[in-house]
Formats: structure tokens, sequence, C-alpha cells
């Protein structure tokens, strides 16, 4: 072997080992190309051995193949460590930390209405209640006139009506699905028809928007006791008081005969249903009136029905201890929180049993 090689080969070693021993992930791959590329230095070595003599290529080839050996053993000690390190680096990088507690997500609540709405529904169900609904704007005829309330009656002045330029109206009760039913089925008939109520009223304890559930039953038979008998089971179940003192007071509407007001027993000082000796008004109720079933194309004397009305938020406000009607509607997000169900949770027949 030549001096010359001799010192290229040191040259070259003495160069590569510590820049590979330093070299990051680009640099190496520069180096490796550079020395051991196509035309890398050790590369072009290596070719020349071709036009040696015979003895001196052996001796060159022998030294330079050893100076291949450590470079290429330096390269793939140096890229073990990068690769590592990059390893490492993501590893640490993509750490999961799963002791972490998850972010609260914000819940939304049922609202108190929808879920008086989903208990008496799910009550009525049970009993063999078909559900209805109507439309909020009314003609006259369906709220009134065929409800046995005629245009110069005193008790259209009782319901302080929404007119609309049309001649229809803001319904002032569910009675008129009651119509809408009767004009469309025959009977047995047996609806519950929760929905919105508009009247010209506004204080803590009416609104000029509120919900009522009207329930009719119509068949052959149909009498006071069925209706009583009705109402305080629905009743009874709704409050989660077993034996709920449910009275009938007379009263008056044009579309029942006879009517009745619907109390119930509790403590006016306490608030508690059922107990006490105070009387609180829920609802009217009564059998409806032989000119609503003829109006309705319904026979009278083969077919007797009762019916009844009661106020969703008097409900809700009696259940839950709500004091002000009005916060029923401000979307008080607080408020909703305080008072409102869980979506995951639904009603049930006996709610709270
Ligand atoms: N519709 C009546 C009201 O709103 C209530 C009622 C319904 C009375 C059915 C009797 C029968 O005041």
């Amino acid at each position: 072997m030549t001096n010359m090689l001799a010192d290229e080969l040191n040259n070259i070693r003495q160069g590569a080992l510590p820049a590979i021993a330093a070299a990051d992930a680009a640099s190496l791959e520069e180096l490796r190309v550079s020395l051991m590329g196509k035309t890398g230095s050790v590369t072009q070595l290596l070719k020349s051995l071709g036009t040696m003599e015979a003895e001196a290529r052996k001796a060159a080839g022998a030294e330079i193949n050893q100076l291949k050996t450590e470079i290429t053993e330096c390269l793939a000690a140096r890229r073990a460590v990068l690769d590592a390190a990059a390893l490492e680096a993501r590893l640490a990088a993509e750490r999961l930390d799963v002791t972490q507690p998850p972010r609260p997500e914000p819940a939304g609540a049922i609202h108190p209405l929808s879920r008086t709405m989903e208990e008496i529904a799910a009550i009525f169900s049970a009993m063999g209640f078909a559900i209805k609904d109507g439309p909020d704007i009314e003609s006259d005829w369906h709220n009134f006139s065929a409800l046995n309330i005629p245009g110069h009656h005193p008790a259209r002045a009782m319901m302080d009506t929404f007119y609309l330029t049309g001649g229809e109206v803001l319904r002032t009760h569910t009675s008129p699905v009651q119509i809408r039913t009767l004009l469309n089925e025959q009977p047995p008939i047996r609806i519950i028809v929760p929905g919105r109520t508009f009247r010209s009223d506004h204080d803590a304890t009416h609104s000029p928007m509120f919900h009522q559930c009207e329930g009719l039953v119509v068949g052959e038979g149909i009498t006071l006791g069925h209706l009583k008998g009705c109402l305080t089971d629905f009743l009874s179940a709704y409050f989660d008081v077993p034996s709920l003192p449910v009275r009938l007071r007379s009263s008056y509407f044009p579309f029942t005969e006879p009517s009745m007001e619907v109390d119930i027993g509790w403590n006016k000082k306490t608030g508690e249903i059922g107990g006490g000796t105070d009387w609180l008004e829920i609802g009217g109720s009564g059998m409806v009136h032989p000119n609503v079933l003829a109006n309705c194309g319904i026979d009278p004397r083969q077919y007797q029905g009762f019916a009844f009305g009661v106020g969703l938020e008097r409900l809700t406000m009696l259940k839950h201890g709500i004091a002000d009607l009005r916060l029923f509607y401000e979307s008080d997000v607080r408020w909703l929180r305080h008072y409102g169900f869980s979506p995951l949770a639904p009603a049930t027949l006996h709610e709270g049993f």
C-alpha cells in the first residue's frame, strides 16, 4: 500500500468518524452519500482498485474494506441513536394522561312543563287514552260555537280572548280538540290533549300563553262515576299520593252538563298535597253536553261522555313547589338547571314511586 493511499484513508477516517458521531438525521444521510454513495469517496477508492497490480490491490483492498466497515458500523450506530431519540421525543409529545378527569359537558335539562306532559301522557296511556293535538289558531266555531257557546253568550267574556283579524282566535282552551276528534272518530273515544292555550291575562299566576290538558271519554253508558274515578286515579298517580282527596264542586261550563270544578286536598300553609283540610282548584270537568255531541253528528241518546281540562302550569307548580309562573318562560339557565330533569331519566307511570 502506498503512503499516498494510507494518508488518504486516514484523512477520510479522521474526517468522517467524528462527523458521523455528531450528525443529525439530515446530515447523516448527506455523509453516507458523500462516503458510500455512487460517487462517494470510499466508493471511488474501491473503484480505483481495478487499476492496481494484483499484489498492491490485495493490500489496498483490505485497508479500504476495513475503512468501509468502520464507516458502515459508525453510520448504523449513529442512526440507531438518532432513531431512539426521535422515538423518545414522539412518545413524550404524544403522551395521554389517562388520569385527567373529563371536561364537564354542558348537559341540557327537560323543562318541568315538558316533564309534566310526559308524565301525564304516561299515566293516561296506561289507562288506554290516545294523545291528540290541534292548532293554536282556531276558528270561532271550534273554540266556541260547537262547544255550545253561542255568539251572544256571556261565557265568551269569561275567557279573555285574543281575536285575529280574520275572525279566528288563539284557542282559549284545549276543548276545541274535543270537537275535532268527535267530528273525525266514532265512539268509543278516549283521548287527552296536552297543548298551548292563550288568554289576555298576565300576573304571577297567569300568563297570556299557558298550557292545558284536555280529557275526553265518549262511549255507551259513561257516567259521572267514571269521571271521578278517572280523575282520582290520574291525580293520585301524578302527585304520587295514593289516597289523594279529590272533590268535584258544582260549577258551570256551556259544554258540559252537569259541570264541576275539580279540587284536590292540600295544606295551604305547608303546600303539602293530600294533607291538611284545604281545597285547591286544578281544573274543570263535567258530562259532555248533549248539544256538543249532536253538533258533531253523534247521537246523545246512544252515547254519553265526560270531559275535563286541567292547567299544566298549576299542576307543575304544585308538584315542584314553584312559586312564580312567569319564570317558566324566561329561559333562565339557572332556573332550568334547578327545576329541569335529566333527559336520560324518562317519566314513568308512577313518577317517584
Ligand atoms: N275548557 C275549560 C276551561 O278552559 C275546562 C273544561 C274542560 C271544563 C272540559 C269542562 C270540561 O276553563
